[in-house]
């Protein structure tokens, strides 16, 4: 991996992107920088919880998916640094069209969004003429613009209850979200196969060892987790459904299933609890997302700094992508979501 001083950086990253980049430049405080940019460029930083704990420390609002997209609507910022992955960096950027919005790392992408190509999801659609189609947010603007309404894992559970019960539901593109919904709502759905890599490889088998080391443990799993893992756990939601379960609730310990960088949040909040990352099937101890932590610090100073990668997409596919979030904005507000 290439170690660069941080005048060098701009001219790789025009020539070559951000993979392999290692910015290391010690006469620079990245705190302090980031925040006289963000007064500077009047740029405001959105952070999702999976982001590193530097990166979450210096931004000015932190979410989860829902989150951040209320947030991206209502901002009254210039520039919109996205510190997350592509899709929700495409979200701001369709509720914002006239903003410039930046994504530290234009390969931040997400294996749930990938696993559901445009092309194969627009026949498989065909198949199903009265059916109406729920998205999760966790997909690609172009999926957005074949979709009808948005959810996130925050409000799908109202979403899915908004639409009339006869109306026949397609839910895209998680499979582990849509059979946990269609439990929870009664709703038959038909169910695109899609799965997030960091969610679905926890170990059911180790996660039972870790309840018997810690009895007292409570397990807190995100919806997009596999059914057996959903099954064991004690509370499920999205990522700010846990952290304000672990405020209100006095267990103790918890095991977490979800990406790490959540465990951070939890801990500034509860510093006296313990919390303790779910492990998955593999010799890691944690789960970290391999795309959202591709975002650094060293790369948010960079991208505020130079005002790049940015996001772009042509005005046809904005405007169709809009609407089913603007629905799911709309149905999240009467519910006070
Ligand atoms: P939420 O932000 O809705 O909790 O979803 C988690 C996730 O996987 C985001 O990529
Ligand atoms: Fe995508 Fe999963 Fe990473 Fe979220 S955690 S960005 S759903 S791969």
């Amino acid at each position: 991996m290439e170690v660069l001083h941080i005048a060098e950086a701009k001219n790789n990253i025009l020539k070559k992107g951000f993979l392999d980049i290692e910015i290391n430049d010690a006469s620079i405080d990245l705190f302090y920088e980031i925040e006289r940019l963000k007064k500077e460029k009047n740029a405001v930083v959105l952070a999702h919880y999976y982001q590193e704990p530097d990166i979450q420390d210096v931004a000015d609002f932190i979410g989860d998916s829902l989150g951040l997209a209320q947030e991206a609507e209502k901002t009254k910022a210039e520039i919109i640094v996205f510190a997350g992955v592509h899709f929700m960096a495409e979200t701001a950027k369709i509720l914002n069209p006239n903003k410039k919005v930046l994504l530290p790392d234009l390969n931040a992408g997400c294996s749930l969004a990938d696993s559901a190509p445009a092309s194969l999801f627009k026949a498989f659609k065909e198949k199903y003429p009265d059916h109406i189609v729920i998205s999760y947010i966790n997909c690609s603007a172009e999926i957005k613009a074949l979709s009808d309404i948005i959810c996130t894992s925050s409000n799908a559970e109202k979403i899915i209850e908004s639409v009339p019960k006869e109306q026949k539901i397609i839910f895209a593109p998680d499979k582990n979200l849509g059979a946990y919904l269609k439990k929870k709502t009664g709703r038959d759905m038909v169910l695109w196969n899609g799965a997030c890599m960091v969610h679905e490889i926890f170990s059911l088998e180790k996660i039972t060892k870790l309840k018997m080391r810690h009895p007292n443990a409570k397990l807190i799993a995100h919806p997009e987790c596999e059914e057996p893992i959903l099954r064991l756990a004690d509370f499920i939601g999205s990522t700010t459904g846990l952290l304000k379960y672990t405020q209100k609730d006095d267990a103790r310990e918890y095991i977490v299933a979800t990406e790490t960088g959540i465990l951070h949040q939890m801990q500034l909040s509860s510093p006296e609890k313990t919390f303790i990352p779910a492990p998955p099937d593999n010799s890691c101890a944690c789960n970290d997302c391999p795309h959202m932590k591709l975002n650094t610090l060293e790369k948010l100073y960079i991208c505020m700094e130079y005002e790049m990668p940015e996001i772009a997409m042509e005005k046809t596919l904005l405007d169709a992508a809009r609407k089913p979030i603007e629905r799911m904005l709309e149905i999240s507000a009467r519910y006070s979501l």
